[in-house]
């Protein structure tokens, strides 16, 4: 097969949605499809249990079974499909969003009970800022929910989507029949005593036909005529171009469990969703289609066994070959590095592969060479974007505990934040170490990690912060700027990159701030651009 049509067959892609609204339950759904996996409850293993929050070890261990499931790949109809997990636990938000740098579309996952919640709230809203396209998936059907069109409104309104229903149910819960689908044209019956796995399609071309009123009765075929209608009315044509610009989101509605509604989820997938796109890097905008081999890692995973201290780098590759034993540029560290077993991911297992094309993720081992967001090439010093570090929410000081081991605690804490565990703030002021993290469990992962595999101690003390915010500045050299830095003094830090953070102790301070300041901006994450 040919570069160009390896490329174009790919598509990677992830699934998000709020803790239990049933990502697991399609994922599986989707590799059965696949023929990947052969039973259901293979990918369970996955998730991190309900309540396992306080134990910290446990989620450690769920997350090293984890790296086996980090890419689920697997071919459907002559397409190589990449799903990217992405952890639905809030305390692991930083590596969704880090993994949303990796993936070319994404597939929304909505309980139709919850409707939209935080979590989706929180990551549509990143998908939107990097015009990511996305499908949504409407879960549950089989239980009592919300009515369809409040949920679509629902939708638009608090995700900021313009919703195109591309299927539509027909009744829900007890009274669920099964699905219109819009795209195809065709009616799913969700029939059968058990209401269990059991799909019958039926071509129905013409919704005035009274084969209709046969299938689902004069009733709920009058019911939907008039809904398809009013969808017709309401919601504008599908346009895959403005799918894939992330202005239109196609909805489809169905039960994951009962793997309804999921093939149709997956034919449309494959002939809408995106190949490999292009990626811009400081320097440039790089096609997949290159001939040079370029990639980008947007994730390391620690191995928390003792006996085997090493860690896997995820790179995804963005262009061009990536083949083994080939000595490849590290940009950052200008040094070039081969690799002699790389690591392709398949839906349970991993295997070590000669050659991986644009879209593919490859797993390199890696013993602290890399961090998040570092470019491999084969000489072109390219840097890619879109590896940014979002405001943490919680902040502590980090206090050496066993003066002896000050070098080990600086090594320690240098390596885990290149890992992306959590981010470090040095205040401008004293130099003291802050560490601000997404979920306040990452405090006791990195204390456990600093002991048992560095050999340091530390401690914490509380800090009140609201949030950080990377600071730019229209003209550092203004009076306005300079006088900032000196009133504010107290609130700054740099950043691990060593770029300026503001500490804003309230979204009050932030504000009288941002007021008094007008050319100075406060950014949320810690990359921006075209801001003036
Ligand atoms: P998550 O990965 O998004 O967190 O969700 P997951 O797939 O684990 O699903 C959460 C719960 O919702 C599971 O039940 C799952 O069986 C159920 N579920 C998923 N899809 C559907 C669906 O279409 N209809 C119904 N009725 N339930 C669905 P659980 O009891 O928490 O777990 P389990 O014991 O069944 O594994």
């Amino acid at each position: 097969m040919s570069f160009k049509s390896e490329i174009n067959r790919r598509r990677t892609f992830g699934i998000i949605s709020h803790p239990d609204a049933g990502k697991t339950t399609l994922t599986e759904k989707l590799l059965l499809f696949g023929g990947a996996i052969q039973e259901a409850g293979a990918v369970k293993s996955n998730k991190i249990k309900k309540g396992a929050t306080s134990d910290f070890m446990e989620i450690e261990r769920q997350r090293g079974i984890s790296v086996a499931t980090s890419v689920l790949a697997f071919e459907y109809d002559g397409i190589k499909i990449n799903i990217l997990d992405t952890p639905g636990h809030k305390d692991f938000a930083e590596d969704t969003f880090r993994t949303l740098t990796a993936v070319d579309s994404v597939i929304v996952v909505i309980d139709v009970a919850k409707g939209v919640e935080q979590q989706t709230e929180k990551l549509v809203e990143v998908c939107r800022m990097r015009n990511i396209p996305m499908i949504v998936f409407i879960n549950k059907m089989d239980r009592e929910g919300k009515d369809a069109f409040d949920l679509l409104d629902e939708i638009e309104q608090k995700l900021g989507l313009n919703v195109v229903p591309l299927s539509f149910p027909i009744g829900m819960g007890y009274d669920f029949k099964g699905i219109y689908n819009l795209w195809e044209q065709n009616i799913n019956l969700f029939s059968g005593s058990s209401r269990k796995n059991i799909e019958e399609t039926i071509e129905i071309s013409d919704l005035k036909s009274e084969k209709l009123d046969t299938l689902l009765g004069t009733k709920a075929a009058k019911t939907l005529r008039e809904e398809i209608e009013l969808v017709e009315g309401i919601y504008p044509k599908f346009n895959r171009e403005a799918y894939l610009k992330s202005e239109q989101q196609p909805v489809f509605f169905g039960s994951a469990l009962n793997n309804f509604g999921v093939r149709e989820l997956l034919d449309c997938f494959v002939e809408i969703a995106p190949k490999p796109r292009p990626k811009r890097s400081e320097e440039r905008l790089v096609n997949p289609d290159e001939k040079e081999f370029t990639g980008f890692v947007f994730k390391i995973h620690a191995n928390m066994d003792p006996n085997h201290r090493d860690r896997l780098a995820f790179v995804k590759i963005v262009s061009g070959e990536f083949k083994r034993n080939t000595p490849y540029l590290h940009v950052r560290n200008d040094k070039k590095m081969k690799f002699s077993s790389p690591n392709a991911f398949f839906a349970e297992k991993k295997e070590i592969v000669d050659i991986s094309y644009p879209g593919d993720i490859v797993g390199l081992h890696d013993t602290g060479n890399f961090k998040i967001g570092d470019t491999l090439t084969e000489g072109e010093t390219i840097n890619y974007k879109g590896v940014p570090s979002f405001s943490p929410e919680h902040f502590r000081y980090i206090n050496n505990a066993d003066p002896m081991k000050s070098k080990q605690l600086n090594k320690g804490i240098d390596q885990l934040m290149d890992e992306g565990v959590a981010q470090l703030f040095t205040l401008e002021l004293n130099g003291r170490k802050v560490i601000g993290t997404v979920g306040a469990l990452q405090y006791e992962v990195i204390q456990y990690r600093l002991e048992h595999e560095y050999g340091a101690k530390c401690t914490y003390e509380n800090l009140n912060v609201h949030k950080a915010c990377w600071v730019e500045a229209k003209d550092s050299k203004s009076e306005e700027f300079l006088e900032f830095l000196r009133v504010k003094q107290r609130f700054l830090a740099k950043d691990k990159q060593d770029q300026l953070v503001f500490l804003a102790d309230s979204p009050f301070s932030l504000q009288m701030t941002q007021q008094k300041y007008p050319n100075i901006k406060f950014h949320f994450t810690s990359e921006f651009e075209d801001a003036y």
